[in-house]
């Protein structure tokens, strides 16, 4: 029995636990050093800092990724509502949609999938390969929608049929971010800080990649609340609009920490680097193709083309300027998103062997 309104909170900062949560995530995951990937940057003349990798790609659901950590609580509150149905959206590629597909599964759910074809991406296997293939297996329904479509009266169209058909469904945003989601990450950054602390390790940035942002809002409101304050950076891979997406990444962090009784995070907090997304969302670029290369090469990790290969080439580019100091310990977050690789594999076959 996973589903559980959770009493094993140890300590004040464990208030997120007092929510409906089902669990899901393998936890803690893995927290390690990205030593040959740093002597590789190091060659290559860069002044390199301490380099960790928090490997939320292995959340342990299907693949893995951050959504994981969202869904244990929005799988709780659509248990505590007595939903039957699990709706989510996003792009064809959505690992939210496949981690969604995959928590609906485990919990004996159906889901639904709504993916919009906003991506220009006309390689083969992006519209049956990589998260739309896993999605297929793991059961969902799925309605690939044109672009151009009306997002709300999509959804109510859709809520009104599985309705019609005798369903409880239950709707969840892009990206699972809402304030129910983004306490995944306030309890994900607790089990970060816990294991700095154990190790020893002074970090003073989180470096990870940000788009529909509950996962930095959660990060941010959890910084909140432990008093501790390594600065999150997240590295914007969505959307052009910077300003308007650190309002809704503050807005976000503010009524998660709302929710859980905790002081408002201030503006300042929200750091969103721009400049890494490329010619557009979903779209990938040359530096994100080169760097996932580099850390398969030296670590054995992969990255995906779409966000967390982007966020690495970021994190490079952030180090190389010197804004982010050789000086300070920063953790990359790994997001997840492997699936997404064989939507993508006519970029890594640009060289023949
Ligand atoms: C692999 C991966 N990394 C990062 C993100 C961004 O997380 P968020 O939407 O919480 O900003 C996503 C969102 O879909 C993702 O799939």
């Amino acid at each position: 029995m996973k589903y559980e309104t959770c009493n094993d909170h140890t300590s004040r900062e464990d208030s997120v636990l007092s929510f409906p949560r089902f669990r899901l995530v393998h936890r803690p995951t893995p927290l390690t050093e990205l030593g040959r990937f740093a002597a590789a940057l190091a060659r290559k003349g860069m002044r390199c800092p301490r380099l960790l990798i928090k490997r939320d790609d292995c959340t342990g659901l299907a693949g893995g990724g951050n959504k994981t950590r969202k869904l244990e609580f929005l799988l709780g509150e659509a248990m505590a509502a007595g939903a039957d149905t699990l709706v989510t959206t996003g792009a064809i590629q959505s690992n939210h949609a496949r981690q969604t597909a995959a928590a609906a599964a485990a919990a004996g759910l159906h889901a639904k999938l709504i993916l919009f074809d906003t991506v220009p991406y006309m390689r083969p296997g992006y519209r049956l390969s990589g998260n739309r293939l896993l999605d297929r297996i793991l059961g969902a329904e799925i309605e690939i929608v044109p672009g151009d479509s009306e997002p709300e009266q999509v959804f109510l169209r859709v809520m009104d049929d599985l309705r019609g058909r005798g369903r409880r469904p239950f709707f969840i945003p892009t990206g699972g971010s809402t304030a129910t989601g983004a306490l995944g990450y306030v309890a994900g950054f607790s089990e970060l800080m816990d294991q700095l602390t154990a190790s020893g390790i002074e970090a003073t940035r989180i470096v990870h990649a940000s788009s529909s942002g509950g996962t930095q809002a959660g990060l941010v409101a959890g910084s909140v609340i432990r008093s501790e304050a390594p600065a999150i950076h997240g590295i914007n891979v969505y959307r052009v609009d910077h300003q308007a997406m650190v309002t809704d990444i503050h807005r976000l962090a503010c009524a998660t920490a709302a929710r859980l009784g905790a002081g408002q995070p201030s503006p300042e907090k929200i750091i969103l680097e721009d400049g890494f997304v490329g010619p557009r969302y979903g779209i990938p670029t040359d530096e994100t193709i080169d760097i996932i290369e580099l850390l398969a090469r030296t670590e054995g990790i992969l990255l995906d083309p779409v966000y967390s290969g982007k966020a690495m080439a970021g994190l490079v580019s952030l180090i190389q300027s010197g804004r982010i100091p050789a000086d300070e310990p920063v953790v990359f977050l790994h997001t997840g998103g492997m699936p997404a690789l064989f939507a993508y594999e006519q970029e890594f076959n640009r060289v023949a062997e």
